[in-house]
């Protein structure tokens, strides 16, 4: 693989012809969508600099995105919450079939490095493991279903499937909330809950059930 090789600026397109409302409609079919957890969707957390996050500049993934000719191969969505708050700023890459997560986008510098990343990864036409500076900030996020012996992603050190700490979690949103400075908790069948807002203790307090697992 030459990686020095620009991408060609026009892909031949692959075309879907879909049915929507009685009409035919085409759509080119891709590579992959890249996801940004953005404030301007109501998120609550990534892009925020009041919770200690890069501020978010939507222009900085717009410019990448223009200008490496990624339209026809990959989709660039600037979206809601993704999930995983306490870790943001969040991206989310689905390419090739796979979901590749990243967390902690706090540095400028790690926003090229993305875009360069899914480029080696066309070149590649695969799944290709990350540069030294994105390492840190690819993670797996979804139970994988392959055997890790076949992925390429599984020399990098991915987390571990680990209970531990499980207890930290907001039931309602996910978020880690530290025992030790938790502002709002309640206590429900012998354990103390914590919740990083009230908002979430309310709607746990409404009904609980929903929100444990069983
Ligand atoms: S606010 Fe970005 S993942 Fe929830």
């Amino acid at each position: 693989m030459d990686d020095s090789a620009p991408l060609p600026l026009q892909p031949k397109l692959q075309i879907l012809k879909l049915q929507a409302r009685g009409e035919e409609f085409r759509i080119p079919q891709l590579l992959g969508n890249l996801f940004i957890c953005s404030p301007a969707n109501g998120n609550c957390c990534c892009g925020r600099p009041e919770k200690g996050r890069m501020p978010f500049d939507n222009r900085q993934y717009e410019q990448e995105w223009e200008a490496r000719h990624l339209r026809a191969r990959v989709h660039l969505t600037f979206s809601g919450c993704l999930g995983p708050c306490a870790v943001g700023n969040n991206a989310l890459l689905q390419i090739h079939g796979r979901s590749l997560w990243f967390k902690d986008l706090n540095q400028p510098a790690l926003i090229p490095a993305l875009f360069d990343y899914i480029e080696q990864i066309l070149k590649a036409g695969q799944i290709v493991p990350p540069s030294s500076l994105l390492q840190g900030h690819l993670y797996e996020r979804y139970i994988p279903t392959t055997p890790a012996e076949d992925d390429p992603l599984a020399v990098l050190s991915m987390p571990t499937p680990d209970a531990d700490g499980a207890e930290r979690l907001d039931p309602v949103c996910f978020m880690d909330v530290d025992p030790a400075t938790a502002k709002h908790f309640v206590e429900y069948q012998g354990r103390t809950i914590y919740f990083c807002a009230p908002s979430c203790k309310r709607l746990f307090v409404k009904d609980p059930a929903a929100y444990l697992p069983t």
